[in-house]
């Protein structure tokens, strides 16, 4: 199964890639995490993003389709794999299209921006994992700690309200595009469209999901 999680900064994709993951057994590709992790490494990559996605812009397209590609050329993506954070404008998605990559579905969550600035004040993470917490809606259960490692979690260099806010505005104009882009594919017959209220508590937001998917 291949599934796009289609939303703004903070909708809740990183956290139903999680479940979704261990639902499915097919890997999430978050282009955040990779490039995260690629900064933390010091690779060319990294070094290339790092000021952009401090100052909450995208990363240029050229670089992430290239990163998504060899990506998804990889083994274990041979039965599936959930896109987190990709496509997240035209260009990105036309050169999956033009690769032939077929998409099953693709899931939008639906979030009102003060939602998602209240909800990334409260983010902590795990960079290793990609797994996400919040303070009070999703706590771990120890302050502070992953609970599957027992290592610390972080707070996200861009989750500041400033470039929360940045981070907002660029999505309307640049990836919100793609609700249409993907509406009209799924016309076609070329994908499945589902637009999700993310608003709901993480538990009911998994149920909704599988509801759809099964
Ligand atoms: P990326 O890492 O993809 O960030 P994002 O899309 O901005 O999304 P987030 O990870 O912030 O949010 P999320 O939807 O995963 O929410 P989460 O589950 O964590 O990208 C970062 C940067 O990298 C970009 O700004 C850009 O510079 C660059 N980049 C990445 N991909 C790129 C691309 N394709 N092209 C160009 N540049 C790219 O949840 C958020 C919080 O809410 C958590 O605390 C969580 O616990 C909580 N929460 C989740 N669900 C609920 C719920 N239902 N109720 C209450 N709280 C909830
Ligand atoms: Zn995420």
């Amino acid at each position: 199964m291949r599934i796009i999680l289609l939303g703004a900064p903070g909708a809740g994709k990183g956290t139903q890639a999680q479940f979704l993951m261990s639902k499915f057994g097919i890997p999430q590709i978050s282009t955040g995490d990779m490039l995260r992790a690629a900064i933390k490494e010091g690779t060319p990559l990294g070094v290339a993003a790092k000021q952009v996605m401090d100052a909450g812009q995208l990363v240029s397209d050229d670089l992430i389709i290239g990163l998504v590609k060899e990506r998804i050329a990889k083994e274990d993506c041979a039965n599936g794999f959930l896109l987190d954070g990709f496509p997240r404008t035209i260009p990105q998605a036309d050169a999956m299209k033009d690769n032939g990559v077929v998409v099953d579905f693709v899931i939008e969550f639906d979030v009102p921006d003060d939602v998602i600035v209240e909800r990334m004040s409260g983010r902590r993470v795990h960079p290793a994992s990609g797994r996400v917490y919040h303070i009070s809606y999703n706590p771990p259960k120890v302050a502070g700690i992953d609970d599957l490692t027992g290592e610390e979690l972080v707070i996200r260099e861009d989750d500041k309200e400033q470039t929360v806010r940045k981070r907002l505005g660029v999505y309307h104009e640049q990836t919100e595009l793609l609700v249409g882009y993907y509406r009209n594919q799924a016309e076609q017959g070329l994908t499945k469209y589902h637009h999700l209220d993310g608003t709901q508590p993480v538990d009911s937001v998994s149920a909704q999901l599988l509801a759809l998917l099964s």
